[in-house]
C-alpha cells in the first residue's frame, strides 16, 4: 500500500520542529547530560536521545509497520517496504559545545530509494525539504545548487571522521590535496547541513568520508532534487560522497580519493 507523501512530508516537517524545540530547550545550558560513545571524541547528550525516542514514537504511530533506522537506537524491523532513516541532531558536537550549527534530520525510503528528505536547523530556523522528483525547498522556497565550474571560485565544505584512534585515515590528505585549488574550505559540523548548503548553493561542493544512512540520506535527496549529485567515491569505509554540480564533482574526484 502506497503512502500519501504530501502528509508523511507534513508530518516529518512538524516532527522536526517539535524536536527543535526539545533540543533548543536545553541548548547552552548546563543539563546537557554529555558521554562518550565509541571513543573520547565521539559524544551523546540528553537531546540526542530524546530526539530520537520522539521521532520513533512518532513513527511507529502514525506508520506502524514501517521500519526505522535511527542513530541512537539502531535499526527496528517493520513488514512494510518503507523505511525511515534518522538521524535526531546532526552535529552533536557543535551542539555540546554550544555552537549554532546541528540539525534535525529525517529521510523516508521505499525499496531503499529515498523519497522524502526533511533537515531542520532549529537554532538557524532553516528547514530544508524534498520529495522525490518534486524538487527541493528551503524555508519553502525554490532551491537550486550553485553552477560554479571551477575549483578556483568554489568554496567547499568537509568533516573528519570520529573514528580516528581506530583508522588513521581521517581526510587530512583530501584536505592537503585540495586546499591549494580552492577558495575557501568550511567545517560545518553537521552533514546533513553541509548537503543542504549544497543545495541551496551556500557551499559549492562538499565532500566527507565514513558517512552513516542517517547523516545523508534526508540530504543527499535534498541536493538531488536542487539538481545536484552525489557520487560515492570508495566503498571500503562507510559512505564517502563528493556532492555539488556534476562539473564541479568531477573536478572535486579528480583531487579527493
Ligand atoms: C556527525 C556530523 C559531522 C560528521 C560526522 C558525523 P553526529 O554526526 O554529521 O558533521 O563529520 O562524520 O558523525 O554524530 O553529530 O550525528
Ligand atoms: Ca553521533
Ligand atoms: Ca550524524
Ligand atoms: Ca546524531
Amino acid at each position: 500500500m502506497s503512502i500519501d507523501l504530501n502528509q508523511a512530508l507534513e508530518y516529518a516537517v512538524a516532527w522536526a520542529k517539535e524536536v527543535g524545540k526539545i533540543q533548543l530547550s536545553y541548548f547552552r545550558g548546563n543539563d546537557l547530560g554529555i558521554q562518550t560513545k565509541s571513543n573520547v571524541y565521539d559524544v551523546v547528550t540528553r537531546a540526542d536521545k530524546e530526539s530520537e525516542a520522539f521521532l520513533l514514537d512518532k513513527i511507529q504511530k502514525h506508520y506502524p509497520g514501517h521500519a526505522v533506522l535511527g542513530e541512537e537506537s539502531g535499526a527496528h524491523a517493520g513488514t512494510a517496504e518503507y523505511r525511515w532513516v534518522i538521524d535526531p541532531l546532526d552535529g552533536t558536537n557543535n551542539y555540546s559545545q554550544g555552537l549554532p550549527v546541528f540539525t534535525v534530520s529525517i529521510g523516508l525510503q521505499y525499496r531503499e530509494e529515498t523519497i522524502l528528505g526533511v533537515v531542520y536547523a532549529p537554532y538557524l530556523g532553516e528547514l530544508y525539504t524534498a520529495i522525490r522528483d518534486r524538487g527541493a525547498r528551503y524555508n519553502g522556497k525554490v532551491i537550486r545548487v550553485a553552477e560554479k565550474q571551477d575549483l578556483a571560485h568554489s568554496v567547499l565544505g568537509t568533516g573528519f571522521p570520529y573514528d580516528k584512534d581506530v583508522n588513521p585515515d581521517n581526510n587530512a590528505a583530501n584536505l592537503a590535496a585540495i586546499l591549494p585549488s580552492i577558495r575557501g574550505i568550511r567545517r560545518m559540523g553537521s552533514a546533513a547541513y553541509d548537503l543542504c548548503c549544497v543545495a541551496a548553493g551556500w557551499l559549492d561542493g562538499y565532500w566527507e568520508l565514513a558517512l552513516q544512512p542517517w547523516d545523508m540520506c534526508a540530504g543527499a535527496l535534498i541536493v538531488q532534487e536542487a539538481g545536484g549529485i552525489v557520487r560515492r567515491f570508495r566503498e571500503n569505509r562507510g559512505i564517502s560522497i563528493l556532492a555539488g554540480n556534476a562539473a564541479l564533482v568531477e573536478k572535486m574526484g579528480e583531487k579527493i580519493q
